[in-house]
């Protein structure tokens, strides 16, 4: 569930310098619509799994409150963050205490040049503080997501891990995927799955996890005979679409049955319109059953979806 199309932070294979253009407040759900609608999911569609990402959800206002109110269902959904991380310090402890179980961090890099390079920000420290704020708060298994940018940071693969480690943070590398704002993709110049472990391979011992993947789009490795794990999310090169059991809602109260979904389907219209819960559910599950197969990245015909990343949710 996506809280807020907006961010603090401008990485370039997410958004332009000079931002988007943000949905306006009113079409973006209040705090007691997004509740109502992670309320229906879980009473009559069976979620058990609720994680909310942005944009940037820590730029919204009401996060602690829609988390507590989240947590407080029944049945209990596990309740998850997916942040850039950026004044996690100050509300890690109010996230746990309201019932956040643990949280996901994008970080490229942990070179303080090669951060501001790739998010236009220079915010590293604060992105670190975060981290060990969340770590002391017991919001955990704490994973970094990174995004390997040919010539930018496909060097320091080995770095960030070898950090990742030493804190116990579980490192995912992410496939570049074509959900920028720019629709500037290239499938050639993209790090594949395979380049990212033949660099780690050269200084860890790497092992594929023994427990099942499931639906998860992580595949892991066990470094070095257990001193932690890492993962890569090869979403382009060996996609996992056919175990996938997600489902999108946008900030404004669009169902997509996949990131790279050609259509959406109102939900916030049927709220706004005095729906039932009922009637809302039947129109989320009539939103699923049109998902397609794959999403289709490698056909010559595919087309990038119009909304990107930022207003998706990762
Ligand atoms: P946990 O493993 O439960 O922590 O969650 P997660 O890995 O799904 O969470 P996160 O939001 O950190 O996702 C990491 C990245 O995986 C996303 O940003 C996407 O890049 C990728 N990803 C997640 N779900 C999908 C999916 O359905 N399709 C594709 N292609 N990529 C996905
Ligand atoms: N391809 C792959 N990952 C991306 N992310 C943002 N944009 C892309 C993209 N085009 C990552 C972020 C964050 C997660 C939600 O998705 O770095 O970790
Ligand atoms: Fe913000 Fe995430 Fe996009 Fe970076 S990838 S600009 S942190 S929404």
């Amino acid at each position: 569930m996506s809280l807020t199309d907006r961010c603090n932070l401008r990485c370039s294979y997410c958004m332009p310098a000079e931002g988007l253009d943000w949905l306006p407040d009113d079409s973006v759900l209040t705090d007691d619509e997004v509740v109502r609608l992670v309320r229906i999911g879980v009473e009559r569609l069976g979620i058990r799994e609720v994680r909310f990402t942005g944009g940037e959800p820590l730029v919204r206002r009401g996060l602690v409150d829609i988390v507590r109110r989240t947590a407080a269902l029944a049945p209990a959904p596990e309740v998850s963050l997916t942040t850039n991380a950026l004044g996690l310090a100050r509300v890690a402890g109010a996230l746990a205490e309201a019932g956040l179980a643990r949280i996901n961090v994008s970080l490229d890099t942990v070179r303080a040049d090669t951060f501001a390079t790739i998010t236009r920000r220079d915010r590293l420290k604060d992105v670190v503080a975060g981290l060990e704020a969340a770590q002391a708060a017991g919001l955990g298994p704490i994973k970094v997501n990174a995004v390997l940018l040919r010539g930018v940071n496909d060097d320091q693969a080995v770095e960030l891990l070898g950090w990742c480690l030493e804190r116990g943070y579980e490192l995912r590398f992410i496939e570049q995927m074509p959900l920028d704002a720019q629709h500037a993709w290239q499938r050639d110049q993209m790090v594949t799955a395979e380049e990212i472990l033949e660099r780690l391979a050269a200084a860890y011992d790497l092992v594929p996890a023994s427990e099942p993947r499931g639906s998860a789009p992580a595949e892991l490795w066990s470094v070095d005979g257990g001193v932690g794990t890492v993962g890569v999310i090869a979403s382009v090169s060996r996609p996992f679409c056919g175990d996938c059991d997600r489902v999108r809602l946008t900030a404004d109260g669009q169902v997509r049955n996949c990131l790279f979904a050609r259509q959406e389907s109102d939900l916030r219209d049927a709220l706004r319109a005095g729906a039932t819960d009922e009637e809302i559910a039947d129109r989320w599950v009539t939103a699923m059953v049109g998902k397609a197969p794959g999403h289709g990245i490698e056909d010559p015909t595919f087309l990038q979806p119009d909304r990107p990343m930022s207003a998706i949710g990762g």
